[in-house]
């Protein structure tokens, strides 16, 4: 994985990279589904970034209206479940691992096997949710020597404080911050970002398109990269 655009290089170590996209959609019947506005640009822009600088990579993506990113494996998913297994099967192989996919926190307990009716009795209705995988945790908690995870975070209040907690709790090494209250960061096109290590000071990116966050992103973490191990 060079730090400008290379051609492929099979013997080079350090270019396997795994990427997660898109939002996660957790069923409730047949005919409906919990899920989120995320589109899955952020994480399809790294791979295909990656990809082009002569990475390995494979995006595990829910369901986005995204093209496939040329030269990039892509398994797709539906649900957090799904995400999970799918990541967690590959790991052991990845060398950097970008948790850009908005995954569902909860999911329906007991998803209904036939289309769920409207009464006319009940205003309300209550559905029992439960807590889905962790799985950016689950790779922390797995973290194999050498290899590099990249988290994301959406915030809307105390952004910075609360990404640096995520990045300790789930043992990352990068937190890519954004603030929903922010004019163009987030589900858009475009995204402001703010960088975080385990050490030095919060590196804040410029508004851009998300194309270019990508690029910026590799940038920043490959660098620092380069500098540990040389
Ligand atoms: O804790 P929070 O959901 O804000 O953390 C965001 C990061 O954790 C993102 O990188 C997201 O992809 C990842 N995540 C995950 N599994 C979950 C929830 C979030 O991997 N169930």
């Amino acid at each position: 994985l060079a730090e400008t655009e290379a051609p492929r290089d099979a013997s080079r170590a350090g270019h396997d990279v795994l990427v997660t996209a898109g939002p996660t959609r957790e069923p409730i019947d047949p005919a409906r589904v919990l899920t989120n506005p995320s589109t899955g640009t952020m994480g399809y822009a790294l791979a295909e970034a990656a990809a082009a600088r002569g990475a390995s990579v494979t995006l595990v993506t829910g369901p986005t209206a995204l093209s496939p990113p040329p030269d990039v494996e892509v398994v797709s998913v539906e649900t957090a479940e799904e995400m999970n297994e799918a990541v967690q099967a590959r790991r052991t192989d990845a060398d950097y691992v970008f948790m850009a996919a908005a995954v569902a926190d909860y999911t329906p307990a007991a998803p209904s096997p036939s289309k769920r009716k409207k009464t006319d009795t009940d205003d309300d209705l209550v559905l029992h949710l439960r807590r889905t995988p962790d799985i950016l945790k689950t790779l922390g908690q797995h973290k194999q020597p050498q290899q590099v995870l990249v988290g994301f975070a959406l915030e809307t209040d105390d952004a910075t404080q609360n990404a640096r907690k995520k990045l300790n709790e789930k043992n990352l090494d990068w937190i890519a911050v954004n603030n929903l209250r922010d004019e163009g960061a987030g589900f858009g096109p475009t995204n402001r970002v703010t960088l975080l290590g385990r050490n030095g000071t919060p590196q804040e990116l410029p508004l851009m398109p998300k194309a270019q966050v990508a690029e910026a992103l590799l940038d920043r973490i490959l660098a620092a990269r380069q500098e540990e191990t040389s």
